[in-house]
């Protein structure tokens, strides 16, 4: 007999098919500021027929079976990197990881040089982090392959907000509310946060109201014209918002102080105990990590029963699995369709 998880498994499968025949036709994941609403819920709802897949005993799928992936990552990520190492692994495409410090880059290698000598080993799609903002964007001009955006400086961080929205889907739709019926605050160090950009492009076009919440140095009045509410007081805000996403503080960012002390910070905009109880009781508590335990968030908060920090990790692997899936996909698509030069 079957389980209800492999029944929906399958019947998502064939929804994602026809799904993504019809409207996924980019080679690249830049940014979600460039993409429709009906081009979020595909990778949406491809991440949720994919993610049957990590409840398996044998955890993979042959769907990039023959493709390769590189990683290349030009600043620090544990979680993102290997989220979608374990991604493409999942769905049998070859990885290979460069370690920017080891590699050519030291030696005055420019950013595209690296990238085409990558995509010259037969390369399918390349995931870049990278401290500027555009880099993804400048060598997807470049390079022929796939190019995913795994954070661009303070820019964009797509599959993370895809991420934080499948995790809301996944905990409000069972209650039979959509992103479009709920009300999300983001928290914290709103201007130098890659995290917060992608959520706002992606949230408002699906449709949810958001509110920016943060000092005023961190999170300038300027954000409003986003379409989104700008605040200073968290507890204002939390008795009427469904999720808050408390982004970490980017030390590695600021280029003065933003605020007196890191106990004043904590003072007005952590989220801990006393303030979870001025929230609606199913509220959801998002970080998108590494966490600053203490400085925007408590630790019994982050470990307790609304938090849905560790969903959002097991999350992130269906989501990169979707994105590796369309995009390399859609990049053999186009490249079997675009006639050979004579
Ligand atoms: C990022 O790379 O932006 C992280 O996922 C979030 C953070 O570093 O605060």
């Amino acid at each position: 007999m079957t389980s209800a998880v492999e029944q929906r498994g399958s019947a998502a499968v064939t929804a994602v098919s026809s799904a993504e025949q019809k409207t996924w036709c980019r080679p690249h994941l830049l940014g979600l500021e460039d993409l429709s609403r009906d081009e979020i819920m595909i990778l949406l709802d491809t991440a949720l027929a994919l993610q049957e897949v990590s409840t398996r005993s044998i955890k993979k799928v042959p769907a990039l079976r023959g493709k390769v992936v590189a990683n290349l990552f030009f600043e620090d990520s544990t979680r993102t990197r290997t989220s979608f190492r374990l991604a493409a692994q999942r769905m049998s495409a070859d990885v290979m990881d460069f370690f920017v410090a080891t590699s050519s880059v030291s030696k005055g290698e420019t950013l595209a040089d690296t990238a085409r000598n990558i995509e010259a080993m037969g390369v399918d799609a390349i995931v870049i982090r990278h401290r500027s903002s555009g880099a993804p964007h400048s060598l997807a001009k470049q390079v022929k392959c796939s190019i995913i955006n795994a954070g661009d400086g303070s820019h964009e961080h797509p599959t993370q907000a895809l991420l934080d929205m499948f995790t809301m889907r996944e905990h409000f739709l069972p209650q039979g509310r959509t992103i479009a019926d709920l009300h999300v605050a983001i928290v914290g160090d709103v201007a130098n946060s890659r995290v917060a950009r992608s959520n706002i492009w992606a949230l408002t076009r699906l449709g949810a109201k958001v509110t920016l919440v943060g000092p005023t140095t961190l999170c300038p009045d300027s954000f409003a014209g986003f379409g989104v509410n700008v605040v200073h007081s968290l507890d204002d805000v939390l008795p009427h918002v469904d999720v808050v996403n408390m982004l970490r503080v980017q030390f590695e960012r600021l280029t003065s102080a933003a605020f007196p002390s890191v106990r004043e910070y904590s003072r007005f905009f952590g989220m801990n105990e006393q303030r979870l109880s001025r929230c609606r009781e199913d509220v959801l508590v998002l970080h998108p990590g590494p966490m600053n335990r203490g400085l925007e968030i408590s630790s019994a908060v982050a470990d307790g029963p609304n938090s849905a920090i560790l969903r959002q990790v097991s999350n992130g692997l269906a989501v990169r699995m979707a994105v590796l899936y369309l995009c390399i996909g859609a990049a053999s698509f186009t490249s079997r369709n675009t006639p050979s030069n004579p």
